[in-house]
């Protein structure tokens, strides 16, 4: 087991390129399932998660190879294997196994996802969708059961506007027999980017992006080439540490649509952001002035910055509201900033920092990937080393990170943790 140390204070400086985006690579993976050909994916982030799809997709049958970042993946003598237990429970995103089986098999057995522990993440609209669509789904032991002998295209509106729910159906709806509408669906870039994927495999998806999808099933899906969009919570996340600690960096391989809500945020507090056609440009700043954010469904501000951004907000002078509003209860990350010397105090769903503070380097723990990135932020600007444990968090979602900091001027390493330290650990 390894923890990372950061020993604050340095300036960042130069390029850092952002990786193929993980929320997409998660979806992208299991739709190649649909195919009956070769999928080929370009540009995809060597992180855990991605490599645990990988896994999944040649557990069912599949056969799956790599050439850099780019992964091979012939679906066609794929079977439709129950994964009611092991390496689908741990993560969030292996429940896209269930509508992407339930498309091609019409049955599946997936068990219950993994993921961050942001408080409750049901997934009763994905079933709803399923249901609609002629899916009998049972709960047997923890795993999910989908069953169907056919499936028809529907109605489905969402009750709540989810990511997740929304690709799910898309993934089942197109090989459904005629037309299925997602109302209210969710609106985020990963999910133009799915529908790019299965709309080149020929599957006939209009209005992804909007909150009406409309998808006219097709029998068959044939294999093809595709290049993932780059990883907008990386690019902010990065955009947020250059805005802490940064000269001039120079944010390479992003879209600036996919970040617009954070970069009005930063503008506000007072950071010069110079925007280009793929990168950002982020100035340094003499004075942070606090804002107040609310996380929203996309186009609004992404839960997924929310916690990189609290750090921040602990360097700006006054002080800052912070409400999540997609997951009530993803305040972990506020206790440890706090044994780092954060002005910080959670009330009626809020969190509310007061700044400016100077961090103090401590030793802190990621419970999950976003608090453990919150962290490495507070890190670069704390006094001192901060040690932070729990740092497979990080590695399910960002690539290689202590390099890219390293590349930038931050004195950022690895250690193996001690028998002691993993016991501690693993009591905590
Ligand atoms: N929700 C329901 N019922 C459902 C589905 C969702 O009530 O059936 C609720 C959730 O509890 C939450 C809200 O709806 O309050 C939004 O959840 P959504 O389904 O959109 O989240 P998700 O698809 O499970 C994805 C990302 C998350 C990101 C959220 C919100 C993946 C694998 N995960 O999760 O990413 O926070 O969308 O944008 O795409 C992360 O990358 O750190 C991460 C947690």
């Amino acid at each position: 087991m390894h923890k990372i140390l950061v020993e604050g204070g340095r300036s960042l400086n130069g390029k850092v390129r952002v990786s193929g985006a993980k929320n997409s690579a998660v979806a992208l993976l299991p739709a190649a399932i649909l195919a009956d050909s070769k999928v080929i994916i370009e540009g995809l982030p060597q992180i855990s998660d991605v490599g645990i799809l990988g896994d999944l997709l040649e557990e069912i049958g599949g056969t799956v190879s790599w050439k850099g970042q780019t992964i091979h993946i012939d679906p066609s003598k794929m079977v439709d294997m129950p994964l009611p237990n092991g390496k689908v429970k741990k993560l969030r995103a292996s429940y896209y196994f269930m509508g992407a089986m339930l498309g091609r098999f019409k049955q599946a057995a997936i068990g219950l996802p993994g993921g961050c522990h942001l408080g409750p993440r049901p997934i009763d609209q994905h079933i709803k969708g399923f249901e609609a669509l002629g899916a009998r789904v049972t709960n047997e032991q923890g795993a999910l059961y989908l069953r169907a002998d056919e499936l028809r295209g529907a109605r489905i509106y969402l009750d709540v506007v989810s990511v997740g729910a929304t690709i799910n159906i898309m993934l089942a709806a197109v090989k459904a027999k005629g037309k299925t509408i997602i109302e209210n669906a969710a609106k985020e870039p990963e999910i133009i980017d799915v529908a790019t994927l299965l709309t080149s495999m020929g599957a006939k998806i209009k209005g992804a992006g909007t909150d009406v999808i409309r998808i006219e099933g097709c029998e068959n899906l044939s294999g093809c080439t595709h290049t993932i969009i780059p990883d907008r919570i990386e690019a902010g996340t990065y955009t947020i540490m250059a805005a802490a600690q940064g000269e001039k960096v120079l944010i390479d391989n992003v879209i600036p649509q996919h970040l617009e809500s954070l970069l009005a945020k930063l503008r506000e507090m007072g950071v010069t952001i110079e925007e280009g056609d793929e990168q950002l440009l982020v100035l340094p700043s003499k004075r942070l002035k606090s804002v107040d954010i609310k996380t929203l469904v996309h186009p609004g501000f992404p839960t997924d910055l929310q916690q990189p951004f609290t750090s921040l907000l602990t360097k700006a002078e006054g002080t800052g509201l912070v409400t999540d509003t997609i997951y009530q209860a993803r305040f972990k990350h506020i206790d440890e900033l706090r044994r780092m010397n954060a002005q910080i105090k959670v009330e009626g769903g809020s969190a509310i920092v007061s700044g400016p503070v100077q961090l103090e380097g401590a030793k802190v723990k990621a419970s999950d990937l976003r608090a453990g990135a919150a962290l490495i932020v507070a890190g670069l600007m704390a006094d001192g080393i901060t040690e932070i444990t729990g740092i497979e968090h990080i590695d399910r979602g960002y690539e290689q990170i202590t390099e890219k900091l390293t590349n930038l001027g931050a004195k950022i390493w690895r250690e193996e943790m001690s028998k002691d330290e993993v016991e501690q650990f693993q009591n905590s």
